[in-house]
């Protein structure tokens, strides 16, 4: 990261822009947070629906204040020991945040990222920058730039860091007192939390009524081609099929393309390589029909199997 690339991003984003940016999850498509106007562009660009919030991120404590209506002791502890990393928190919001960032909801998304690049540009910008993942609207995540500027080819400008680290969007939890949900699983799970913060929250683990956060709809983050989850162990697959596969044990599966995630089945592998192995399957031209091994559901398997799940959605038959 030059100098000079910091100082124009940091320039659209005060003058209005959208600049794509790495975060240790996804790239992010980030516009002033506090000016309604640009955050307007960030739904154009993405086709987004306007129901659908975007979180905030920050670079400093201080921030945090400005943005909400009050912060509880819980909160502020709980922020103290993930942050900067993949958690955000859905707090009551302040006045200053503009309700389109929070699409009408009293409450707003708030995270801290865990990249150089992503804090750099919040400083340097001098505003909290929201930012939903830089994809189009329920497309793959972006986890390198090529992917951002593979679906969005009309942004002001993309901050090159590389591939990202974590490669799953954050998790997603809301407090109040001593009751935590969590909306959408991540890299963080509900045993990281309870275990930094033994018996201090209870895990409300009722489903949300409405659509508190559209990382619970049921499809997502979906390739442009038919993708399935592998059921049988074995198989042979047709030649024009890629092959998502998360252990060299699991070899005796074969198909035209093959892509490991993981040698070893490593699930924190798993989930740095998810979206980029999708991302190769869908660029492939030889590649027709996309298949995946799941993974067992347990810590950061919930995760990954929650963006599987909702990237294969709408390929196969469902009753509801
Ligand atoms: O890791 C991440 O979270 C990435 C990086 C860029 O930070 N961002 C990301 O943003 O995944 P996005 O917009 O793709 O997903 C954000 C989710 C949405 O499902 C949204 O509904 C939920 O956060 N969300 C935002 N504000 C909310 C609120 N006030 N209440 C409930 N859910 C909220
Ligand atoms: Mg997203």
């Amino acid at each position: 990261m030059t100098n000079n690339n910091m100082s124009k991003a940091a320039q659209i984003i005060q003058q209005g822009g959208l600049v794509a940016f790495p975060t240790e999850t996804v790239y992010g498509l980030g516009a002033n947070a506090l000016d309604p106007y640009a955050v307007a562009k960030i739904f154009a660009l993405k086709e987004r629906p306007s129901f659908d919030p975007l979180i905030v991120h920050i670079a400093s404590f201080d921030d945090l204040e400005q943005l909400t209506s009050g912060t509880g002791e819980n909160v502020l502890r709980l922020a103290k020991h993930f942050w900067p990393g993949p958690l955000t928190i859905v707090l009551p919001k302040s006045d200053k945040v503009p309700d389109i960032v929070t699409s009408g909801l009293p409450t707003v998304g708030i995270r801290m990222p865990d990249n150089p690049t992503a804090l750099e540009l919040i400083r340097t910008s001098g505003c909290p920058i929201a930012a939903p993942s830089a994809n189009k609207f329920g497309q793959l995540s972006p986890v390198s730039a090529s992917h951002v500027k593979k679906q969005l080819p009309d942004v002001d400008y993309v901050l090159d860091g590389g591939a990202t680290s974590v490669g799953i969007e954050s998790t997603i939890v809301s407090i109040e007192g001593n009751t935590c949900q969590l909306l959408r699983p991540g890299f963080i799970t509900q045993e990281d939390i309870e275990q930094a913060f033994p018996g201090t929250f209870v895990f409300n683990q009722s489903k949300p009524e409405k659509l508190v956060s559209p990382g619970l709809l049921k499809s997502h983050y979906s390739p442009k081609k038919p993708l399935y989850i592998l059921s049988e162990a074995g198989k042979s697959l047709p030649e024009a099929s890629g092959l998502i596969l998360h252990s060299v044990a699991n070899s005796a599966h074969t198909a035209g393309k093959v892509i490991y995630t993981s040698q070893t089945g490593n699930l924190v592998e798993v989930a740095a390589n998810l979206f980029a192995a999708l991302h190769t399957m869908e660029e492939d031209a030889h590649v027709k029909n996309i298949f995946i091994e799941p993974v067992v559901e347990k810590g950061l398997g919930m995760a990954i199997m929650d963006r599987v799940k909702k990237a294969a959605y709408q390929y196969n038959n469902h009753t509801n």
